[in-house]
């Protein structure tokens, strides 16, 4: 408690250009506060709200929220995606070189239908080798390029993508190990709606951009040019990259306009490795819709969410009475992290703002709230054949084959006194990732109960071509965020899935399990499985 209020302390000091106030401070978020206190906190700000004098509402500081394109994939068709250099302002009037998907920083929204089999090329116009991974798509392995090693440079790789899921937010991402951490810091990442028609028949707002917002939230170090600056050292392999500055969908400062109604919120959390809490600055309750792999069976009441890196959830917030800004404090974890990272420059330990919402009144009708969203059973441990076990450490990898071992190297990354710094031999279970040995094999068609330790830290948890339920977190049962459909899950001490195998992926295209912590995942805390 005492090191907590220290590292507020600290950190408000330090906060520079963060956004942070004492009564933010003073607003730390516990999950183990009280309803009642929080009851009163808003009777009483109400009744000052009753005795202000009324007043228009002032457009928040900061600059327009970007909203990505939105491209619907038609069955059958294909769609070229171009990786390649391109040219962003994060602060205006100052350009500077990124990559991403079409020419700027990030890429489109792809838009796919349940059902539906549209397939993408995917064209290098980097200048080193790319690939390309569906993050929470259930696709075979060879329709996955998380584990291709990639296309050179002008090469080009084509997926058919059948799509056989529930509605869900889902991303794609570059994927060539040892350089994800960095291709993603450059922009190499997009979001993926599946669309299975429920937003339609159950009336959820779907109007993208207007009160269908997506929010892909990085955090950043920027330079005086208003770059934003990626190094690696030892401090950033073990803690993963933490920055000082949010971006929301490539916007710094960001200020969305929404209409005075029920709004839906995307959350991608993009970030190397930090893990927001989030919540509204007033403090005003909202419906937690869906997870990682889509919606809950009824709306959730939730004040606060937690979203590690690879994790998303969609949100219903009611802006019938106005703005409010979307704010993270670190969490217990980051706290933990903190401590060690207090020694880093430009990290965040202060409650921050990642968007502020200013609301404009429409004439459209309010969205009603749906009481039932999706037919979701309970997880039935049951269903498991049987048991795997996976402890994710921070050394204690063995050597590669050689034929792995360049995989390892981290060409160019530099401790800030010229000399280049080895990465950690991260591993899973005593082994660094190796893509030429195949770690588990499991059977097509079958569940399994997967028990995750991080005895170490949090990690968050991933597994490609899957989706699986959280059965208990440190022996208790899940946080109320973790009780949908996931595909990546923080394990803070202990977890334990059920997940299910429906995608095939053989010896020559392998889905793959690790740490979404990027600099982790890079650093060899990532396995292969097959499913045959
Ligand atoms: Cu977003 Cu291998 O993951
Ligand atoms: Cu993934
Ligand atoms: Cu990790």
């Amino acid at each position: 408690m005492e090191l907590t209020r220290r590292l507020l302390l600290l950190g408000l000091a330090a906060a520079g250009t963060a956004v942070a106030t004492d009564a933010m401070a003073a607003r730390k978020r516990s999950p183990k506060r009280s309803a009642s206190t929080r009851s009163s906190r808003r009777k009483a700000r109400s009744e000052e709200a009753a005795k202000a004098p009324p007043s228009l509402p002032k457009r928040p500081d900061g600059q327009p929220l970007r909203i990505p394109e939105i491209v619907a994939l038609p069955d059958g068709e294909v769609y070229e995606l171009k990786a390649g250099p391109g040219s962003h302002a994060f602060v205006p009037d100052k350009p500077v070189p990124v990559a991403g998907y079409g020419g700027g920083y990030l890429g489109p929204a792809l838009k796919v239908k349940s059902g539906t089999t549209p397939r993408v090329r995917l064209v290098n116009g980097l200048d080193r080798p790319t690939n390309l991974h569906w993050h929470g798509l259930l696709v075979p392995g060879e329709a996955d390029g998380g584990s291709h090693p990639g296309v050179a440079p002008g090469g080009t790789w084509e997926a058919a993508l059948p799509i056989d899921q529930p509605a869900a937010t889902l991303w794609y991402h570059a994927h060539v190990h040892g350089r994800v951490a960095a291709d993603l810091h450059d922009g190499l990442a997009g979001l993926l709606i599946v669309d299975d028609g429920s937003d339609e028949r159950l009336g959820l707002p779907s109007a993208w951009g207007v009160d269908d917002i997506p929010l892909v939230l990085q955090d950043r170090v920027f330079d005086d040019g208003g770059a934003p600056r990626y190094e690696e050292n030892a401090g950033v392999f073990d803690h993963g990259f933490r920055g000082n500055r949010m971006v929301v969908n490539g916007t710094l400062d960001a200020v969305a306009t929404v209409p005075q109604r029920l709004v839906r919120l995307r959350l991608l959390n993009a970030s190397s490795a930090r893990v927001y809490r989030l919540y509204l600055e007033d403090e005003r309750a909202f419906k937690l819709i869906a997870t990682d792999g889509g919606y809950l069976p009824a709306p959730v009441d939730a004040d606060t969410i937690s979203l590690a890196p690879g994790e998303r959830a969609e949100i219903l917030v009611d802006f019938a009475d106005g703005g409010t800004a979307l704010m993270t404090t670190p969490d217990e974890h980051e706290h933990r992290v903190g401590l060690r990272a207090m020694r880093m420059p430009d990290v965040i330990s202060t409650p921050v703002r990642l968007c502020a919402f200013h609301t404009e009144k429409d004439d459209k009708p309010a969205a009603k709230l749906p009481a039932a969203l999706a037919a979701l059973a309970e997880p039935d441990r049951a269903a498991s054949v049987r048991t795997r076990n996976f402890r994710l450490q921070l050394r204690g990898g063995r050597p590669m084959s050689a034929s792995a071992a360049h995989l390892h190297q981290a060409p160019g990354q530099h401790d800030g006194t010229g000399d280049a710094v080895e990465r950690p031999a991260m591993a899973i279970n005593g082994k660094s990732f190796d893509p030429t040995r195949i770690d588990e094999e499991v059977k097509l068609g079958t569940t399994e109960i997967w028990e995750v330790v991080s005895p170490e830290m949090g990690h968050p948890f991933h597994i490609h071509g899957v989706q699986f339920r959280v059965l208990s977190e440190d022996g208790g049962i899940p946080k109320i965020w973790n009780r949908g459909v996931k595909d990546t899950v923080f394990v803070e001490n202990s977890a334990t899935l059920l997940v299910t195998f429906t995608k095939p992926a053989p010896r020559t295209a392998p889905f793959v399990f690790h740490c979404h912590v990027l600099e982790h995942e890079d650093s060899g805390m990532m396995g292969t499985f097959t499913v045959t």
